[in-house]
């Protein structure tokens, strides 16, 4: 079927009650929009899972600070609709700010996932998780899906999201997407296009500082904290400021005990000028 374009909830409701109706399997790729191969990658592995693949382009006002990119956050919703639309996507829904948030974003219901907004990117940005499982809740009660897919690059936000889901009862599979890299290794966002060609270049070092953390740290001897030290210097030598470069436990971001070395995270959070780019690695020692 071609893929449709669906902007209100009331829309979606029919949409989506004809699919359970007939007991397909949905699959759901909720986005902000400004795709790219890393987003089409999403897409293809909801199609792995699901016979219907949803997506919704939505900018979310209640991730965003203050001071924050909101106003300027790239919005290309042609582009993403045929995008999506390229990749076989069945569906795209792309909501206005009332539909959501039809008190108003600033008096919303919040969803807040406690203890692992805590650290890391939630540190940086207070309220920003809670943002962001408050919009995912009310997309998955509209979506209604069996399955939905995030990109692994947020590692933190999957982390949050699966939690969310499991705390309150939504049955459906949290999916993570292996994160898709430019030439140079660096993590595909949206947010790379604030970024001129010979900043994209040099932020290739970023991946290139997750792997020598890796290498690092199976060497005997070496703290963890070192390595940290070690890593934001090595980034800050290509002109990056770093917000973090840490290595924790993978399942809950918490810090290295001795004993523990399997099922370890190093994540990355670092500024060129002001676009902040983030990315993590996964691994065992
Ligand atoms: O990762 C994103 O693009 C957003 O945080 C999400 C999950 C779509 C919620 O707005």
């Amino acid at each position: 079927m071609s893929m449709q374009i669906i902007t209100q909830a009331s829309g979606l409701h029919a949409f989506i009650a004809e699919l359970r109706r007939s007991g397909r399997r949905i699959g759901f790729v909720p986005t902000m929009g400004n795709l790219h191969a890393g987003h089409h990658s999403l897409v293809a592995l909801a199609r792995e899972h699901a016979d219907v693949v949803v997506a919704s382009v939505f900018v979310n006002p209640t991730q965003f600070g203050p001071n924050e990119d909101f106003a300027r956050y790239p919005r290309t919703p042609d582009a993403d609709a045929a995008g999506l639309a390229a990749q076989g996507c069945d569906a795209l829904f792309l909501p206005a700010v009332e539909d959501l948030y039809p008190y108003g974003a600033e008096r919303t219901v919040r969803v807040s996932v406690p203890e692992l907004p805590d650290v890391l990117k939630g540190a940086l940005r207070p309220g920003h998780f809670d943002g962001v499982a408050t919009v995912v809740a009310k997309l998955f009660n509209l979506v209604q899906p069996d399955i939905a897919v995030f990109g692994q690059k947020d590692y933190q936000q999957l982390l949050v999201i699966r939690r969310m889901a499991r705390d309150l009862g939504y049955p459906i599979e949290i999916v993570g997407a292996p994160i898709v890299r430019e030439a140079n290794g660096l993590a595909m966002s949206s947010r790379n296009q604030y970024l001129g060609a010979e900043q994209r270049e040099r932020a290739g070092v970023i991946h290139a500082t997750l792997q020598w953390m890796r290498t690092r740290i199976v060497e005997p001897g070496q703290g963890v904290a070192t390595i940290e030290a070690q890593a934001r210097e090595r980034l800050a030598q290509a002109g990056l400021v770093a917000d973090y470069a840490a290595i924790r436990r993978a399942d809950d971001l918490g810090e290295l005990t001795v004993t523990r070395r399997d099922g370890l995270i190093a994540l990355i959070a670092a500024r060129l000028g002001p676009t902040q780019l983030i990315d993590n690695m996964l691994f065992d020692v």
